[in-house]
């Protein structure tokens, strides 16, 4: 689980509840940067074993729902940001240096989530990123931004041998799961699902999502014919191109 640095309770009490779990801290870079070296260290601490640094947030996307629903959140509920008082904008002025200098600063390792292109995560890998998350913000940056999983490709054949790469944004079923996986990501992440589940019933709700999503990817496997995680491959899925191919290539005989 990756708890975000925006959580109402604090990153030491999440922890504190949940000691064996594999947690990871979810941070960004801030105009401040001894708050992000803080926040950093103090879920170091904590007992998070990695860092998610993201990078697509050098400033919130015009979320022209939230303005007609007359949506504003506050804030004031963001107990990781209280010690800090107003001292927590988010940087708009960061750079592939600022992931080196965190680096530098912290044992765990650092993914990096926002990643869409083959340059950038070559630029982050070669900047210190011992992971990619490919992310688009579940959409809520730019309406126009690509789908994670057309970018998934170019980036995995760019750092896929040095590096894990993970993916989010619009997983909403096992199969979803399953070409992530044959597109190389080695593992994915679900934002949303998770709340509805939440929100429908508590922490069973969010147990049922989880459990729905392994049916549905045991079931998948099941039918395509994959024992095991690691022999879902690139063969096991289709590409718009490869289809568009085969129409070119008829139109041309
Ligand atoms: C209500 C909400 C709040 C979010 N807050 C953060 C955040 O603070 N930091 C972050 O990196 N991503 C944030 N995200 C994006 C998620 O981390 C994730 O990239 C996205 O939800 C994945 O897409 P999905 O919701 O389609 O699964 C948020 C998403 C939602 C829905």
């Amino acid at each position: 689980m990756t708890l975000s640095c925006g959580s109402s309770a604090t990153l030491e009490a999440v922890s504190a509840a949940e000691p064996q779990l594999n947690k990871w801290y979810q941070l960004f870079v801030y105009q401040n940067r001894e708050v992000t070296l803080d926040m950093a260290r103090r879920a170091q601490a904590a007992g998070y074993s990695a860092l998610v640094l993201t990078v697509d947030f050098p400033a919130i996307g015009l979320r022209y729902h939230n303005i007609k629903n007359n949506y504003h959140p506050s804030g004031e509920d963001q107990a990781n940001y209280w010690p800090y008082g107003t001292d927590t904008a988010i940087a708009n002025n960061a750079t592939w240096a600022d992931i080196t200098w965190l680096k530098s600063q912290v044992r765990i390792p650092l993914v990096i989530k926002g990643i869409l292109t083959a340059e950038d995560a070559r630029l982050a890998v070669d900047s210190g990123a011992d992971a990619i998350l490919v992310s688009n913000h579940g959409g809520r940056q730019l309406d126009d931004a690509p789908a994670t999983l057309e970018a998934l490709p170019e980036i995995v054949a760019e750092v896929g041998r040095e590096c894990e790469v993970y993916l989010d944004g619009g997983v909403r079923s096992g199969t979803d799961v399953f070409k992530a996986l044959a597109l190389g990501a080695r593992a994915v992440f679900v934002g949303r699902p998770v709340c509805w589940g939440l929100v429908h019933s508590g922490s069973e709700g969010v147990k049922s999502v989880l459990e729905i999503l392994y049916t549905e990817l045991d079931n998948i496997m099941t039918i395509t014919g994959c024992s095991t995680v690691a022999s879902i491959t690139p063969s096991h899925v289709r590409c718009v191109d490869d289809y568009t191919q085969a129409l070119h290539a008829f139109n041309e005989k």
